[in-house]
């Protein structure tokens, strides 16, 4: 029986090997078609962002918008929201704003109950929003600590609850994650920031396997995981020394790419894919010195940190 076991076992791993090297193949001869001829069209969809008042948010709310779709933005900041909305509305692209903290639950439940009357059916949800802070873990406090989980990754779980159940009785959906590289490795000085990346990662991995193995195969999900961008988001002033930051608008060309053509997976740049397990294995001295030497993160955190500091001032003047 024992035996008999094993031998069922060794023949379906050879069985998924073969089939795994012709969906290779096909999967390579589908990218020597250039994108711009694998993308679906989203001119009927609703596509929900949060934080898509400010930084990558709006430049995916205006190049979304752009195609057609209709824009649906929950952010925290109402003139932020007025401004994309009328740009949106300038350019004859279909957008609505709503103010909504994504901290407090009632209020994502409250929001959603609204879209679904005012508008309909949100069929691509984009988890945009997030909060980070830099500061060395001891000096973490509380209060940051659940603020961060709060946006970066609980308000995942809520939204998925509120507009997956229609997308699932419609089998046709898209739900895209926007983590980050610090959700592939440990980040220095960015603690909460990494673990809720992290977080995200998995949540989004175990929502593509909860989907495909149950038979959503209508229901896409898309996972981006970029390096620093310069000048908007949460980070704007940072210029890491290697990798170069990214130029937001490539960014957000490359997700809305992604979204098109339905891929799973989106990692920025490329190469980051094979450097993390790479370092994650080297020893423990050389995985620290890669960090201090090539990626200087010492010089990097403190420019975050400084950038923090100005910016509390400002809150503190307004
Ligand atoms: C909204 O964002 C603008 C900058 O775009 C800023 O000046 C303003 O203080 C923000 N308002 C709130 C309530 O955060
Ligand atoms: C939303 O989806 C549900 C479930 O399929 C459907 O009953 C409802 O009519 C849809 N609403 C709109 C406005 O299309
Ligand atoms: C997402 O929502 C659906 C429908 O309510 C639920 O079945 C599923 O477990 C949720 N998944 C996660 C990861 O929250």
């Amino acid at each position: 029986m024992d035996l008999l076991n094993k031998m069922s076992i060794a023949c379906d791993i050879f069985l998924f090997l073969l089939t795994a090297l012709i969906d290779i193949f096909h999967s390579f001869f589908k990218s020597l078609i250039p994108r711009k001829y694998r993308c679906k069209k989203i001119d009927n969809e609703i596509v929900l962002i949060t934080g898509g008042a400010g930084g990558l948010g709006r430049l995916l709310s205006i190049k979304l918008a752009a195609l057609g779709a209709h824009v649906v933005i929950w952010d925290i900041n109402e003139s932020d929201i007025k401004k994309v909305v009328d740009e949106i509305k300038s350019l004859n692209g279909k957008c609505t704003g709503y103010v909504c903290d994504i901290t407090d639950k009632q209020e994502i439940y409250k929001t959603a109950s609204i879209i679904k009357k005012e508008i309909g059916n949100v069929t691509i949800i984009i988890n945009n929003a997030g909060f980070a802070y830099g500061k060395a873990f001891v000096d973490t406090n509380d209060d940051e600590i659940e603020k961060i989980f709060k946006i970066n990754i609980i308000s995942h779980f809520l939204i998925n609850k509120t507009f997956l159940p229609e997308m699932m009785k419609n089998n046709h959906g898209h739900i895209v994650t926007i983590s980050s590289a610090a959700g592939l490795g440990g980040a220095y000085r960015l603690t909460g920031y990494s673990a809720t990346k992290f977080a995200a990662n998995g949540y989004h991995n175990a929502l593509f396997a909860d989907l495909k193995i149950d038979g959503y195969d209508g229901i896409q999900t898309t996972l981006v995981c970029p390096y620093f961008f310069h000048t908007v988001g949460l980070f704007p002033i940072v210029k890491p020394r290697f990798p170069d930051a990214l130029d937001p608008n490539y960014l957000a060309d490359e997700i809305v790419f992604g979204i098109l053509t339905n891929k799973k997976t989106i990692v920025l740049p490329g190469y980051l894919k094979f450097v993390f397990p790479l370092i994650e294995n080297l020893p423990t001295k050389s995985y620290v010195k890669f960090l201090k030497k090539i990626c200087y993160a010492d010089e990097l955190s403190e420019s975050f940190a400084k950038y923090q500091k100005s910016m509390l001032k400002n809150d503190k003047k307004n």
